[in-house]
Order: C-alpha cells, then sequence, then structure tokens
C-alpha cells in the first residue's frame, strides 16, 4: 500500500527518525540523493517496520499517500532548498514538506510563504535529542499552519518523548515558530553547557579531581539539578583516557566549537531588544577559548590570582556551586522564554510559553526536572518574567548567597565565571530600584542632546550643558 510518511535524507539523523516512525506502525517512503545509502537502509532497518524504498524522487513522491507528508532531513541550508526545488513539481495542492533540519526561522519564512503561494504547507520544525533522541523519542517542535498541524501532529506526536504520558510535541506557532523555538532551545543549551563547564571549573579550582566532580554531578543528578547534560556531565567527567590514564576532559582540546543556532540567538536576541546575556556570554565563551593567538600572547604575560581556591570548605563550596547552577539556569531560562514572547508578538505567532516548556521536559538536549515547574509557572499565567514566579522568587531567594559567594570566590581567584557573573548581573538588574541608566541618559544629553525624561514629570527635557543654561521642555 501506499505509504502515510515519507523522509528525504538518510544519514543518521534521518535514518533514525525514519526507523522510529517505522516502530510506531507507520509505513514510511524513504529516499536518499545516493542511492546506496536508501538500500543500506532497507537492509539493514526491515526489522523496525514497514519502509517503501525509492530510488528517484518522482518514484517516492508517488508512493506517498495524499495529502503528502515529507520530512526532510538534510543539512540545514542550500541543501534544503534544493531537496524543496527538487520535490515541487511532483507535489499536488495540500501536500505537507516539513523541514526537520536546525533552520535559520527567517529562512523557514521565506520558504513558507513561497510554498504557501502554490497551495502547499511548509513545516518548520525543531527535533531536539540527538541521533538517540531522533530514534527513541525526541522533543518535536513544528511551526506552519495550523491546518497543517492537523494532518501531520498526531504522527509527530506518536513518536515524540513522553513525560507522564504526554507528547513532548505540539504546534508552536505559524511560519517560522518552530524553528524559533529550536534556535532558542539550542541558546539555552549553550548557556547550560557554559554554566555546566564553569560549576567544573570552579570545582576544579578546590582541588578537585574530574573524577571527584563527576560523583557531585552525579549527586545533582538526583535532586534538584536532574537533567540530560547534568547526567552525562557526569559520564563525560568520568572517563579515562586509555592511552595516557588520565581523565578524556583532561586531554580534550580547550576550544569549544559551534554550528552558529547560538549565535543566531543572540542575533535575534539583539534585534528584538530582548537581553539574552547569558546565551551571549555563552556563545562569547565559546568563541574566546578557541582563540588561540590571543590565549597564546596572554598566557604567562597577564598577571592575576593563580586561580586556586586554596582552603575551602569543600562540602559547602559544592552547595554553593549547585546553587548558582541552579539559580543562572533559571535566568538562562527567562531570558530565552521571553525572546520566544517578543518574537511571538513581532512575528504575529502567539506561542505559548507554558506549551513550550513542557515538550522541553523530555527528549531535547536541555530537558530538565526544572521544566515542569517552569512550565507551571507559565501556564498560570501572567508573568511580566519567569523570575516573579512565586516558586522561582522563593528559590532564589534560597540560594542566592551561595550565587553570591561563588562568583565572589572565583573572581578573586582568577576562575572566569562569565554566565554565572552575567547572570547575576541581570537578576540584580531587574530587581533594582534604580539603575544608573540615569547617568546615561544624561552623558548623551551632555554630548549630543538626545535628551531625558524626569521622574518627577512627564515630557522629554535637555540641559543646555555647556551655555550654563536653564533646562528646556522638549515636549
Ligand atoms: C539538539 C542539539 C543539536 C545541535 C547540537 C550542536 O537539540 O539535538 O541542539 O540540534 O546541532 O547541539 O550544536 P553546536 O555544534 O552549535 O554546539
Amino acid at each position: 500500500g501506499l505509504a502515510n510518511v515519507g523522509v528525504v535524507g538518510l544519514a543518521v539523523m534521518g535514518s533514525n527518525l525514519a526507523r522510529n516512525l517505522a516502530r510506531h506502525g507507520h509505513t514510511v517512503a524513504v529516499f536518499n540523493r545516493t542511492h546506496a545509502r536508501t538500500l543500506a537502509h532497507l537492509e539493514s532497518y526491515a526489522v523496525d517496520g514497514t519502509f517503501v524504498g525509492a530510488e528517484t524522487v518522482e518514484e517516492f513522491v508517488s508512493s506517498l499517500e495524499r495529502p503528502r507528508r515529507i520530512i526532510i532531513m538534510v543539512q540545514a541550508g542550500a541543501g534544503t532548498d534544493a531537496v524543496i526545488d527538487e520535490l515541487l513539481p511532483h507535489l499536488d495542492e495540500g501536500d505537507i514538506v516539513v523541514d526537520g533540519g536546525n533552520a535559520q526561522f527567517t529562512d523557514t519564512r521565506r520558504r513558507e510563504a513561497r510554498l504557501r503561494e502554490l497551495g502547499l504547507h511548509f513545516v518548520g520544525t525543531g527535533i531536539s535529542g540527538g541521533e538517540v533522541g531522533a530514534l527513541n523519542g525526541p522533543s518535536i517542535m513544528p511551526g506552519g499552519s495550523r491546518e497543517s498541524y492537523a494532518a501531520l501532529g498526531p504522527i509527530l506526536e506518536s513518536i515524540a518523548a513522553k513525560v507522564d504520558g504526554e507528547p513532548c510535541c505540539a504546534w508552536m506557532g505559524p511560519d517560522g515558530a518552530g524553528h524559533f523555538v529550536k534556535m532558542v532551545h539550542n541558546g539555552i543549551e549553550y548557556a547550560d553547557m557554559q554554566f555546566i563547564a564553569e560549576a567544573y571549573d570552579v570545582l576544579s579550582a578546590a582541588g578537585m579531581s574530574a573524577a571527584e566532580v563527576a560523583d557531585v554531578f552525579r549527586e545533582w543528578n538526583t535532586g534538584e539539578l536532574d537533567s540530560f547534560l547534568v547526567e552525562i556531565t557526569a559520564e563525560v567527567l568520568d572517563r579515562v583516557d586509555p592511552e595516557t590514564g588520565r581523565a578524556l576532559v583532561d586531554v580534550i582540546t580547550d576550544a569549544a566549537e559551534q554550528k552558529g543556532t547560538g549565535r543566531w540567538t543572540v542575533q535575534s536576541g539583539l534585534e528584538l531588544g530582548v537581553p539574552v546575556s547569558t546565551i551571549a556570554e555563552s556563545v562569547f565563551a565559546r568563541a574566546a577559548s578557541g582563540d588561540v593567538a590571543i590565549r597564546d600572547a596572554a598566557q604567562g604575560v597577564l598577571s592575576g590570582p593563580d586561580r586556586a581556591l586554596g582552603d575551602v570548605d569543600r562540602s559547602a563550596l559544592v552547595d554553593q556551586v549547585r546553587e548558582a547552577l541552579w539559580a543562572s539556569k533559571v535566568v538562562a531560562y527567562a531570558q530565552g522564554l521571553e525572546q520566544i514572547r517578543a518574537a511571538s508578538e513581532e512575528y504575529g505567532w502567539d506561542v505559548d510559553v507554558a506549551t513550550v516548556a513542557r515538550i522541553w521536559r523530555g527528549g531535547c538536549i536541555i530537558r530538565a526536572r526544572l521544566l515542569s515547574q517552569i512550565s507551571d509557572e507559565y501556564a498560570a499565567g501572567g508573568l511580566a518574567t519567569l523570575l516573579v514566579a512565586p516558586s522561582i522568587v522563593a528559590g532564589m531567594a534560597e540560594r542566592q548567597d551561595g550565587w553570591r559567594r561563588v562568583v565572589g570566590v572565583a573572581t578573586s581567584a582568577g576562575v572566569p565565571v562569565p554566565g554565572f557573573s552575567s547572570a547575576l548581573a541581570y537578576y540584580d538588574t531587574v530587581r533594582a530600584d534604580r539603575l544608573p541608566a540615569a547617568l546615561i541618559q544624561g552623558l548623551r544629553d551632555n554630548f549630543g542632546a538626545h535628551t531625558y525624561g524626569r521622574v518627577d514629570r512627564p515630557g522629554t527635557f535637555h540641559t543646555p550643558w555647556s551655555q550654563g543654561g536653564a533646562e528646556i521642555q522638549m515636549s
């Protein structure tokens, strides 16, 4: 019979997604540009269910029931457009083309508009969880028309991760909403990983070995920090390099790479005017780690403390670092979710932030126990920021002493904690009743007559600073 869903692109992510679909009883049409790969897939994974292999795009398209549901799983970028161009002549009105890659949301908006003109549905969807997630249950963040979700949603929900019986998949909103949400997911992923790396760095500076820090993370994973990234941190820190007998983390090059989604998140934050400072610091920290020329020039030349925390109470420090990690993580979520809210307003998406947090509870890279609490808080409604949610206010109050101490101790010892400190700076910024932004306004008015407002009456004002004249009300 006809296949009810198709997958184009059988590299690991596509192949695993196709297997996941087949395991859930779907008849899956599969197509890969190099036919040998399609044949290899059919040969290796017949045990997973029913696949219909196609040698040409035409054959692939005609093996699908209508409306066709075609999931493109190729490297984001020009490859996606190439596949769309190849598919187009063979498609019929109402067919649904899904892009499951890490596409830039602006590309998704462009592609969606193009296909909509042709009477087709284009669904840009975030898929998180890596290769294992694609096979066993990812978190899925589809955008596109609401109408397309009626035909596509049940299939995606069937293969998504489940938490408390609920699928980690929901319609995010029109056109680029799904890919935008995935982009911010990745931005938060960068921040989460930066905080984790700083936690490890601070504990190392207190004299703990990688294996000892691994034990700490394993313990943390049983409590409030329970999350996938904390779990695999223990795994990474525990690994011994068989060649040198040292902890593997000590022989891995200390230059973090990136493929772009973190950078896009920050660029979008700048455009929307949303301070995603923790994510920005995380992207910059990766860039700084990779700047070999500057690091080589500065090492041994720039003076400063020697990174040793000295005589500290280790168990107290471990608790404080746990608090810094939890509190910083909350700030990164607050910033990222605020960015989604702002984008939703800017692009008219009407994204439900509580739903976003709900489908991030399982399957994705940033899945964490904390997300249930965050989702519940947003669902209760009316939050100007996650930080003022009742349970978060209480959580921050409890943990901020430890958080401040970690930033202080690390800074004094010369251990850089850009993530922890920028999260704390944001927290202190939004809770301040008075900011030095007043002085910035004064300076702007002084050198450029940019005007300012007054706290005691409405209007716009300018002081003729050099002429010594009286303040002028401009409007
Ligand atoms: C996921 C991940 C994944 C992403 C990697 C690599 O949700 O499964 O976010 O989509 O490609 O995290 O990102 P960087 O190479 O930029 O670190």
